[in-house]
């Protein structure tokens, strides 16, 4: 791996922890006007201070995101379907050339194993990895799980390694049962996505077990800016991620934001 590549790596990865909170953002590619992302400018904006990387496509980036903040840039390349549509037919949107004018420290493609455009999907995530290497671009492969798979330990590692064999660098996954076993079979960094809007209590629970169980760290969206109190919840899984704390001391983040500003009725 080449020194570039490496140095762009350790913008997400820190490596004072090993660990990263990765803050998603790129739900709209697909989504359109996603609930909490109406405004993405507000919302990064506040968010961005307890984020070690932000994940987002480019049009986002550039009209939410000031230049001077210098946060790490995850860039969604992979796109072009909507929810009205077959998900899985993606191609790749944005050029290495384009990620790194936008000084991108890693690139993000989706991968659909068992989808109906599998192969395109893998062949969109080795082609950016061929192109990556030679940038020195780190690529995050997302594993999209379309609706009638079940995200098991089985499933998941079968994806998971797949994206580790085609060369991504760091694999984003959803956690499951038994998953030590998806993170020992993928050879390299595993990050989960927070999924649909859960309690927070229970998307802590999610962050902790993960880590715990060999975890990288997160890359969370809904869990976090859903939540009636998003820098709370970030701070919140920031320390479960980073700092070793429980859920329990956690969460306690969370009551005590709520408390001091209960969120406010239309
Ligand atoms: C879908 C994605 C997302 O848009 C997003 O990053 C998921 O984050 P979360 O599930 O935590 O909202 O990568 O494939």
């Amino acid at each position: 791996m080449d020194w570039g590549l490496r140095n762009r790596l350790s913008r997400i990865v820190r490596p004072e922890s090993g660990r990263t909170v990765m803050l998603a953002v790129d739900h709209g590619y697909f989504q359109g006007p996603t609930t909490g992302l109406e405004d993405p400018a507000g919302t990064v904006r506040s968010l961005l201070p307890y984020a070690d990387s932000l994940m987002a496509t480019r049009g986002l980036v550039r009209m939410s995101v000031e230049p001077s903040v210098g946060i790490p840039i995850v860039l969604r390349v992979s796109g072009g379907t909507s929810i009205l549509k077959e998900l899985s037919d993606e191609v790749i949107t944005t050029s290495m050339e384009d990620a790194i004018r936008l000084n991108a420290s890693a690139v993000a493609v989706s991968v659909f194993v068992g989808g109906e455009h599998e192969r395109e999907t893998l062949g969109n995530l080795a082609r950016t990895v061929d192109e990556g290497e030679r940038y020195g671009m780190p690529v995050l492969a997302v594993t999209a799980v379309g609706r009638e798979m079940s995200r098991d330990a089985r499933y998941l590692g079968l994806a998971c390694r797949i994206a580790a064999e085609l060369g991504a660098h760091l694999v984003k996954t959803y956690y499951c049962e038994d998953f030590r076993r998806v993170v020992d079979g993928c050879m390299v960094p595993v990050v989960i996505a927070g999924g649909k809007k859960i309690p927070e209590r229970d998307a802590l629970q999610l962050a902790y077990n993960a880590v715990r169980d060999g975890a990288t760290g997160v890359d969370m969206g809904r869990n976090i800016f859903q939540s009636e109190s998003p820098v709370a919840m970030i701070k919140a899984v920031r320390a479960v991620v980073k700092d070793g704390k429980t859920v329990e001391e956690a969460y306690r983040l969370v009551e005590q934001e709520k408390a001091v500003a209960p969120p406010t009725k239309d």
